[in-house]
């Protein structure tokens, strides 16, 4: 349910019951005036990651959402959204986690036009005659000015005051941040998430396979960091918490930190010199 300052948009979940109410929700004009207030402004650059259930019930379901953000940002801005060619997280076994095996997707087709996991927005987006669309598994789709300079990924957005705008998810759906890992993840933190080629081989070749996270959260460390210097802005599209950053602000946050010390951001233990 919605909470209490949006309670006004959403009547689906109306406690009595067998009533004869409309179903309303969040409309286009009310998401567009959140995303204003956010500030998203025509003509920002913006990456969205985003959650369709976060929002409360939204009248024309995701592709009202689409057209608020394309109206937000109008065609002199650019909007960016992950077209990953993979499935929701598949439920993971006690064999699985046995391996290590702590969440698993499948590859999907390429030409793929249903859900994936990238949630109903972004495949909504993805899926409009107007968007273009990269290439390969960490493809993305983009729409608006100068859309064909974002297709095959964010390095633009990320080098030219781009924002990312995370719609009722985390810092982890935020895809920029990876950009900032060309600087080296030491072994002994990647150890934490990847898996040995033995566990992966076990696995049919379009499942793709993760391990688990190192002992603390390295991105969440960053997010605070970046909101003391005020890269990242919080409010609220509907029901939905969004956080809002100076998308490259932040990535070059993290690779600092990284450079600094990634052993502390992540709470793994520095091996001694010489080992
Ligand atoms: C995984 C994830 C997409 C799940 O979010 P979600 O809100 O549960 O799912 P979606 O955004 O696909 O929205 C569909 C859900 O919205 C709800 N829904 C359906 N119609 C709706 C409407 N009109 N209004 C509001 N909610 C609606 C339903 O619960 C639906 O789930 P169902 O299809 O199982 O019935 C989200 O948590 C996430 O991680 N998003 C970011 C993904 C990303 O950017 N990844 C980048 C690489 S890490």
């Amino acid at each position: 349910m919605a909470t209490l300052g949006h309670a006004r948009r959403v009547v689906r979940d109306d406690p009595v019951p067998g009533a004869l109410l409309p179903i309303e929700g969040l409309t286009f004009d009310q998401i567009l005036h959140d995303l204003r207030v956010l500030p998203i402004h025509p003509g920002d650059v913006l990456e969205v990651h985003s959650s369709l259930s976060s929002l409360g019930w939204v009248a024309g379901g995701a592709d009202t959402v689409v057209d608020a953000l394309m109206a937000a940002v109008g065609p002199q801005g650019v909007l960016v959204m992950p077209a990953f060619p993979i499935s929701r997280t598949l439920s993971v076994s006690e064999s699985d986690r046995a391996r290590g095996v702590q969440a698993k997707v499948r590859r999907l087709p390429d030409d793929w036009t249903g859900p994936t996991g990238m949630g109903a927005i972004a495949d909504a987006f993805a899926r409009r005659p107007n968007t273009v669309r990269g290439v390969g598994l960490h493809r993305v789709a983009a729409w608006g000015y100068d859309a064909q300079r974002h297709r095959d990924g964010l390095t633009y957005l990320l080098s030219n005051g781009g924002k990312a705008l995370l719609l009722g998810v985390g810092i982890y759906r935020f895809t920029g941040m990876h950009y900032a890992e060309h600087v080296g993840i030491p072994p002994e933190v990647a150890a934490y998430y990847e898996l040995p080629s033995e566990v992966q081989a076990l696995y049919p070749p379009d499942m793709l396979v993760f391990g688990g996270e190192p002992p603390e959260p390295g991105w969440s460390k960053v997010l605070a960091a970046a909101e003391q210097r005020g890269m990242v802005t919080r409010g609220r599209v509907g029901a939905a918490e969004t956080l809002l950053l100076a998308a490259g602000q932040v990535v070059a946050l993290y690779e600092q930190a990284l450079r600094d010390d990634p052993y502390g951001l992540f709470g793994v233990e520095r091996p001694a010199a010489g080992s």
